[in-house]
């Protein structure tokens, strides 16, 4: 059965008829393009599906569409800011913790949600923001120097 959502998508109002049964990540990736999010396991388990969903992060491989009617969603599209990239992204290109890059839209969307709710994580508290997130290429090294640099920063 169908039914119709809306919500708002990195900013954007959206209205849209969607079956019962297609997943957020579905919803977004193949109904509004927004295909910087990835589709890795399907099954919650590596976290290149995240999106912040009213303030908070969830894989969207685990969420319903219709579950998310009403909800603000951000993506990996709505971070960077009239073409300019977040000091997260800035920071994970300076750092080269971007290699194949499948991985890297739910890191950084997990560290601009951890950096919306406390300015100055700890390394205890970046780790846990990017803990079930998966990289098969980078070690997690860089990307911890990436995250750690902005925050570093913002201790100015
Ligand atoms: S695709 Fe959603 S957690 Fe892996
Ligand atoms: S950069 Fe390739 S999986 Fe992380």
């Amino acid at each position: 059965m169908d039914h119709k959502i809306n919500l708002t998508v990195n900013g954007h109002p959206v209205e849209k008829w969607i079956k019962s049964s297609t997943t957020l990540l579905d919803f977004l990736r193949n109904k509004l393009d927004l295909t910087g999010i990835k589709e890795g396991c399907g099954v919650g388990e590596c976290g290149a599906c995240t999106v912040i969903m009213n303030g908070k992060t969830v894989r969207s491989c685990l969420v319903l569409a219709v579950e998310a009617d009403g909800a603000e969603i951000t993506t990996i599209e709505g971070i960077a800011k009239d073409g300019e990239l977040s000091n997260i992204q800035k920071a994970f290109v300076e750092k080269g913790a971007v290699q194949c890059g499948f991985c890297i839209p739910g890191f950084v969307t997990a560290g601009e949600n951890l950096l919306q709710r406390k300015e100055n994580p700890t390394r205890e508290e970046i780790i846990e923001a990017f803990s079930g997130h998966l990289c098969r290429c980078t070690g997690y090294v860089q990307i911890m120097e990436a995250m750690e640099s902005v925050t570093e920063d913002n201790k100015g």
